[in-house]
């Protein structure tokens, strides 16, 4: 899809502001926020706590309006959730009364998929996250790890073309982790999705992205963007290798050395 620019981006954010209200003046979370994300991109998003990285996701999902600037999906703006864009947040919200089938499938009922067809893809996506032996239990009776993955198999399940993803894997033991990096990576490549991943993970941010996009605080910016030039598929070679190692160090210098922002207004 070509935009006004004429690029071929999939999401766009062009001079984002976003600015929040506080007693009596206002706090600004995003200033200036630009960024292209090409059509089947992987891009990582990292930086410190607070910078606004779930709240530039946001913006992408339709959940919160700019203050100024725009946000742009396949060139047009962004004016609230939808079908093509499926989200993992940060705080994954299962509902409680369902089973980890029924809550997999809900999207693909408001979706109005026919019950065969959502019980199939409800099925793949809960063995894909290894859930199977619980797909009949209730979020209560799971783990925080199992929770997470039951929220991640629910926005695989409706296979959306634009994947935004805030920290989905924060909580999950380092084996899992690992695996569903490995999985996320099959799926994407496979089906030519399109990725904005946040993370907390300089390794998983590295491993995962074409693009590593490190954000600035107070107030939140893009600080640097650092090429991910490393072949897909990635694997434990990869993972092992001094070119990674060395992006990876980076990537760390730059989100955990920044130089000091200028004085906040
Ligand atoms: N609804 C809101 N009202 C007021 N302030 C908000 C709101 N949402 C976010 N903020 C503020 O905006 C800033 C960015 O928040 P955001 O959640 O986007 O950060 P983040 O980079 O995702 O942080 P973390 O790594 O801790 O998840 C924070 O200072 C936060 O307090
Ligand atoms: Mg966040």
């Amino acid at each position: 899809m070509t935009n006004g620019t004429g690029m071929n981006n999939k999401i766009s954010f062009q001079g984002v502001v976003k600015t929040f209200p506080m007693k009596g003046t206002d706090f600004t979370a995003l200033d200036g926020v630009s960024l292209d994300i090409a059509d089947q991109e992987f891009v990582t998003v990292v930086g410190p706590s607070g910078c606004g990285k779930s709240t530039l996701m946001s913006m992408a999902a339709g959940l919160e309006a700019p203050t100024s600037g725009r946000v742009l999906v396949d060139g047009r703006p962004v004016t609230g959730p939808g079908p093509d864009r499926g989200v993992i947040f940060q705080q994954y919200a299962l509902f409680p009364w369902l089973t980890v089938r029924q809550n997999v499938e809900f999207g693909l009922k408001l979706a109005s998929v026919p019950a065969e067809e959502r019980h199939r893809r409800a099925d793949r996506a809960i063995a894909l996250v290894g859930l199977d032996e619980f797909a009949d239990a209730l979020p209560k009776t799971l783990s925080g790890g199992m929770k997470q993955r039951c929220a991640i198999a629910r926005a695989y399940a409706v296979d959306p073309q634009v994947l935004l993803m805030d920290e989905p894997f924060g909580a999950l033991d380092a084996l899992t982790r690992v695996q569903l990096q490995d999985q996320l990576l099959a799926t994407w490549s496979r089906e030519k999705r399109t990725v904005l991943f946040i993370t907390h993970d300089v390794d998983e941010a590295v491993y995962l992205a074409s693009r590593v996009v490190v954000m600035a605080a107070r107030p939140g910016r893009v600080h640097r963007i650092i090429d991910v030039d490393l072949p897909y598929p990635r694997t434990e070679d990869i993972r092992l290798s001094a070119e990674f190692r060395q992006i990876r160090n980076e990537v760390w210098t730059s989100v955990y050395h920044q130089q000091p922002a200028a004085p906040a207004a």
